[in-house]
């Protein structure tokens, strides 16, 4: 056997980020998966081009027709992808709505009805708001903290119960394991937004899950340069996801697909140092006078401390973080313009810190911690609490 066939799939996940699915390319050796750069594939004679549309149509793998389907840059990060996910397949999006949406839609049709956490991104909100009920599928929202909410919104026609793990702007903690039971008692799918977590932290499909999808632009990329999104399960499940997103047209650029492959080489090393420096922050945020509460899954403080601590992997809490500062706007404002390392903008999980000022949550502070010297951000952080006292 060759060492270049070594089964890398029970090994670490360090050593899976980097090395499972990167072999020698077949045909140059080369030891970095190439950008197979091709719409089209060619074949030698029609009875050959017959019979690979036929096994191609059954998801064959190694099988290459058209790159909106497979492509081989694709298919080397949908085989690391699921197997950092503990899942037994992958499919990579364009962005990770384009993962929600065709997602949602593989799995609910005219008539059905799904039930959604109440605390969710902006477009999954208008998704769930408008774009499903306006094709004919029921949707209810409830309080995913209060599993009684949950158990009496089911109707005879729900088919999927859908939330993010970690949430949105609010960083409320679902039970993933008890809300998987639940589901399932229902005769429903599960499928978790795992976002804000990565799989880094915390792995739905093994507390439960039927289905995990990312944004991927996020932790996945982590560098602020390029979309992604990922929907994984199982072999079944994905076989009809892939139909649906042959037929949506979902897929990711190979270019992005490559710069994937590339960041998720760091991404264990990123979001552990991530979620070390958020904890360092959190608490140093909450022993500050100038701050009314911080939300972070870490502190004993956030209301789901004790299910962070049962299913996130070896204590990494994420780099995710929300501040609340004694006062209103103009001290959210103030705070937010006085720093100096984090941008003021949207998006999360990069290797640059990121700061969302949320007027329309109260005020509250988004901070997506990123991988520099965290004594540098708390030195930014501690001068924006001077300049504010020292302006009034
Ligand atoms: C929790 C969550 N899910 C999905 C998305 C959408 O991802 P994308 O921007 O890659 O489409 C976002 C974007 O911020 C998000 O925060």
């Amino acid at each position: 056997m060759s060492r270049y066939d070594t089964d890398y799939s029970k090994m670490g996940v360090s050593t899976r980020a980097i090395k499972l699915a990167n072999g020698l390319d077949p045909i140059t050796h080369a030891l970095d998966t190439p950008i197979y750069e091709t719409s089209t594939y060619g074949y030698e004679t029609a009875e050959e081009y017959d019979e690979m549309l036929a096994r191609g149509a059954e998801w064959e793998e190694g099988i290459y027709i058209y790159s909106r389907t497979t492509n081989p840059t694709t298919n080397v990060l949908e085989k690391k992808v699921a197997s950092l996910e503990n899942a037994e397949d992958a499919v990579i999006t364009g962005c990770g709505m384009a993962a929600i949406s065709t997602a949602l839609f593989s799995f609910l049709d005219a008539g059905d009805h799904v039930i959604c956490s109440d605390d969710t991104f902006m477009c999954t909100t208008s998704l769930f708001g408008d774009v499903l009920p306006a094709k004919g599928i029921e949707t209810s929202r409830v309080e995913i903290l209060h599993l009684e909410e949950l158990e009496a919104a089911f109707k005879p026609n729900t088919k999927v119960v859908y939330l993010e793990a970690l949430s949105n702007p609010q960083l409320k903690l679902a039970n993933i394991p008890e809300i998987a039971r639940i589901a399932h008692e229902h005769g429903c799918r599960f499928i978790v937004d795992n976002t804000f977590l990565s799989p880094i932290c915390m792995r739905p499909l093994d507390w439960g899950a039927d289905i995990v999808v990312h944004s991927g632009t996020k932790y996945y990329l982590g560098h602020g340069d390029a979309l992604m999104g990922v929907v994984a399960g199982t072999k079944t499940d994905m076989d009809r996801v892939r139909y649906y997103y042959d037929n949506f047209g979902s897929h990711i650029s190979t270019f992005d697909a490559w710069l994937a492959l590339r960041s998720i080489k760091t991404m264990p090393l990123r979001v552990r140092q991530q979620s070390d420096s958020a904890f360092k922050l959190a608490k140093w945020f909450e022993a500050r006078p100038e701050v009314d509460f911080v939300s972070y899954p870490g502190l004993e403080s956030h209301h789901q401390h004790d299910i962070a601590k049962k299913i996130f992997v070896d204590d990494h809490f994420g780099g995710m973080l929300c501040v609340h500062l004694k006062g209103g706007h103009e001290e959210m404002c103030k705070f937010c313009d006085a720093t100096k390392i984090p941008p003021v903008a949207t998006s999360l999980g990069d290797v640059v810190t990121l700061m969302f000022p949320k007027t329309a949550y109260n005020n509250l502070i988004r901070l997506s911690i990123g991988c520099e010297d965290v004594e540098d951000l708390i030195a930014d952080f501690e001068q924006a609490f001077e300049q504010m006292k020292n302006n009034g």
